[in-house]
């Protein structure tokens, strides 16, 4: 089976050791990235990534152990390079609270913990490659030992798809917060219209929750972009 690959332009991706974002010179790669496409053996061997539960589906919980801030719904479809969908496909995701503070002992921003919001979560998408995410809207948060980077609102995902080697580590903001213009990772897409795909898109919604849509596709013309 012939598998078809097209390099990604390179506007659309990270563009690697970025000015502002010191971490980017320990963690982007020394030597020029190869193209290395799946092997058939690859494609169709065991789907360990499949037989992982899901945990946490639902990070903003009831009553007392409601979590802070306002309640969001994510819609996430996973899709490969055609569009079509990717049932099976593992999707992690984490998140800050409302406050903008983690849950790990790095993070040293003086912000409450919410003792109700655990901010991890891994789900499986079903047979039209869709997952939902119950959550709060995490907050913006200060980069330590910055000029004033703020962080503006964003979900952090890892996707594995296919095969272990259809892995997507990406990042998803929200439409129109002030602060994604500065933001030194958004930005190091130079492609606008790229920046654009890691934007989710509000929808209507008739219930407590704010509705998010969101697409994560694993690989293709219309990927999203990696960050570093
Ligand atoms: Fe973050």
């Amino acid at each position: 089976m012939a598998i078809r690959i097209e390099r990604r332009a390179a506007s659309t991706q990270a563009q690697g050791i970025e000015p502002g974002y010191a971490q980017t010179a320990r963690r982007w790669p020394s030597q020029p990235l190869a193209l290395r496409p799946h092997t058939p053996s690859e494609l169709s061997g065991p789907q360990v990534q499949r037989c992982l539960p899901e945990i946490r589906g639902d990070l903003a919980g009831y009553g007392e152990r409601r979590a802070l801030g306002q309640l969001i719904r994510l819609r996430v479809r996973v899709a490969d390079e055609d569009g079509a969908p990717l049932p099976g496909a593992v999707v992690e995701a984490w998140h800050c609270n409302a406050a903008g503070k983690y849950i790990h002992p790095n993070d040293s921003h003086d912000a409450p913990v919410d003792p109700n919001f655990y901010g991890a979560a891994r789900l499986v998408a079903g047979e039209n490659g869709l997952v939902e995410l119950r959550t709060i809207k995490p907050g913006a948060y200060p980069v330590p030992d910055t000029d004033g980077w703020w962080r503006p609102p964003h979900v952090h995902f890892s996707v594995w798809g296919r095969v272990w080697l259809s892995r997507l580590v990406t990042q998803m903001f929200f439409p129109g917060d002030p602060l994604n213009d500065a933001d030194v990772i958004l930005n190091a897409i130079r492609d606008p219209e790229a920046r654009g795909r890691c934007i989710a898109r509000l929808v209507p919604s008739k219930t407590s929750e704010l509705i998010y849509e969101y697409q994560l596709v694993v690989r293709g013309r219309k990927a999203s972009p990696g960050l570093p």
